[in-house]
């Protein structure tokens, strides 16, 4: 199968590094300190969504109901572990498999861009050393919707002109996967809960399966 696409849009967390590792420590971290029962089942709902939405999906588990101001300050306590893990990140966590695939499908004449939920994207791209990489970024600070509504990705397109249908996704969440295809545009799962959730247009057997594809 050959899909013909001017631009990839690429989600950040679990498809250009393994930032879902880290996010799932954190949130394990502050569900034990509340005495919460949380594991990678209830993890990977949270794949793509918001940082509040993720904090309400772990607390559907608690015994008792929490102020706004308790749950404001529950985000911010896992945003803090989080970072704190995250400054372990450097290019070497960038692999050579999603260095060489991106480096080609630019050589090939794709837009590469991220559609990120994660208001930590350009903190991680510049870790990682991608931070100038990309054609566009559109991330958490750009949106008010998050995935499964298709606004991040819709904006990523916008940002460089080109038209949805003419643009790939590349997602590891089911919600990335229902936001590409709200927004008119081909899903392509990678791993995750993406992977064989009924409405992806292919799944890709690795990050490197693109070239195969595009
Ligand atoms: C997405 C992750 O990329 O970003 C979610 O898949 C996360 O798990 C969301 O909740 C928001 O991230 P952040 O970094 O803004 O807390
Ligand atoms: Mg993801």
């Amino acid at each position: 199968m050959k899909f013909e696409k001017k631009a990839v849009i690429f989600d950040l967390d679990g498809v250009i590094c393994f930032t879902d590792r880290y996010h799932y420590l954190a949130w394990k971290a502050l569900a034990d300190r509340l005495g919460i029962y949380f594991d990678e089942k209830i993890n990977n709902r949270l794949r793509g969504v918001s940082r509040m939405a993720s904090l309400e999906i772990i607390l559907e588990r608690a015994d008792r109901e929490y102020s706004e101001e308790e749950k404001i300050a529950f985000a911010t306590e896992k945003n803090d572990l989080y970072r704190d893990l995250l400054k372990n990140m450097s290019p070497s966590d960038l692999t050579d498999e999603v260095k060489d695939t991106l480096n080609e499908l630019r050589r090939r004449g794709y837009l590469l861009t991220i559609g990120s939920s994660s208001k930590n994207t350009k903190f991680i791209l510049e870790r990682i050393g991608l931070r100038d990489f990309f054609d566009a970024i559109a991330d958490g600070t750009d949106i008010t919707n998050s995935k499964p509504d298709p606004e991040v990705f819709l904006k990523s397109a916008a940002k460089v002109g080109v038209d949805p249908a003419d643009c790939a996704v590349v997602e590891d969440a089911k919600a990335g996967i229902q936001a590409a295809k709200a927004g008119g545009m081909t899903a392509l799962a990678l791993h995750g809960d993406a992977e064989n959730c009924g409405e992806e247009d292919y799944n890709l057997v690795d990050f490197a399966d693109l070239l195969n594809i595009l």
